[in-house]
């Protein structure tokens, strides 16, 4: 199986790395620890998750060489027209001089001026998004940035549907990688085949199904995981990896991070049979009140 992907630019992007979302505290330290030790090199972090620094620590803690990392992070919505502050303040907590991939995470400003650092609301309760502004703009932005700014290695977005994409197409500048949810339940089938064609790598976020993912418990997976002598979440994962996109588990547990790293080989017709078993229960595990999904999966 392949330990990386290449990306539109000739790179490399590795083919498992660690989703960072929800780390928090001692144990989500001694997580990111342990996986780095472990060989986990890609980290997934974002300025909404609130814990580049422990992201930081972390890496001190470990001994891995920054230039060993692969570290993804992204602007956050309240910050897309103060795009530039929120990538030194990135740099800063993470204590890095370089970001190896930095991603839009929605294709969706929010005021950043609101009542909220993450939601702002207006007062009938509904998303208060930046005015005079939109997601096109802060790609230039970002392009804009780039050009001037060596820190960041490579552009891309996250959340992002084939609207968006063909939106943000017209600037000349697509991005090197798009971050979704991507399981079997979720599978963004027309959303790969564009993708595809236009040369931007798929990143599945949430390839377990997150936080209480129904997916582990599925009977048809763990026959499947049975049979090959791996667990549901280790199925999941090479289910991944095989049909050609990198995987970004999140684990609190030393021993699952373990599990997690180990990406198998599976059949085409077990690659086949978990792409049906998910088909059959179609499902996004995570949503936000700023999305812009146009379909479920
Ligand atoms: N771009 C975006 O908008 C976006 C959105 C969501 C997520 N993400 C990124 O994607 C990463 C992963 O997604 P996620 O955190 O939503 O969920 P996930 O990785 O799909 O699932 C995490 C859940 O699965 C459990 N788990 C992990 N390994 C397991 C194993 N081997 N066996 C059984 N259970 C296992 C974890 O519990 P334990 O900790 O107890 O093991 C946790 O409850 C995030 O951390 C974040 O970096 C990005």
């Amino acid at each position: 199986m392949p330990a990386k992907f290449t990306l539109a630019d000739g790179s490399e992007i590795p083919a498992v790395g660690l989703g960072t979302w929800q780390l928090e505290g001692d144990r989500g330290q001694e997580a990111m620890v342990h996986a780095l030790k472990s060989g986990y090199r890609m980290l997934d972090c974002a300025f909404s998750y609130g814990n580049q620094a422990l992201v930081a620590k972390a890496i001190e803690e470990s001994g891995v060489a920054r230039e060993d990392l692969f570290i993804v992070d992204k602007l956050a919505n309240t910050w897309h027209s103060a795009a530039e502050e929120c990538l030194e303040r990135t740099l800063a907590a993470l204590k890095t001089d370089t970001l190896d991939l930095w991603l839009m995470h929605w294709p969706s400003p929010l005021n950043h001026h609101g009542n909220h650092p993450k939601c702002p609301t207006l007062p009938d309760g509904t998303v208060d998004y930046e005015k005079e502004w939109n997601y096109v703009k802060t790609w230039e932005t970002m392009i804009e940035i780039q050009k001037r700014r060596p820190e960041v290695k490579r552009l891309g977005v996250a959340n992002f549907g084939i609207k968006e994409l063909e939106a943000i197409s017209m600037t000349g500048v697509l991005p090197l990688v798009n971050q979704v949810e991507l399981h079997p339940s979720c599978n963004q089938e027309n959303l790969h085949r564009y993708c595809l064609q236009k040369g931007i790598q798929l990143v599945a976020y949430s390839p377990l199904g997150s936080t209480g993912s129904a997916l582990l418990h599925d009977p048809g997976l763990k026959t499947i995981a049975e049979k090959n002598n791996v667990t549901v979440a280790q199925c999941l994962l090479s289910w991944g990896v095989a049909k050609g996109w990198p995987v970004i588990p999140r684990s609190s547990s030393p021993e699952r991070l373990d599990q997690n790293l180990e990406i198998q080989q599976l059949s085409s017709a077990d690659v086949d049979e978990i792409s049906r078993i998910g088909k059959a229960s179609p499902k996004r595990y995570v949503t936000a009140p700023w999305h812009t999904f146009e379909e479920i999966v």
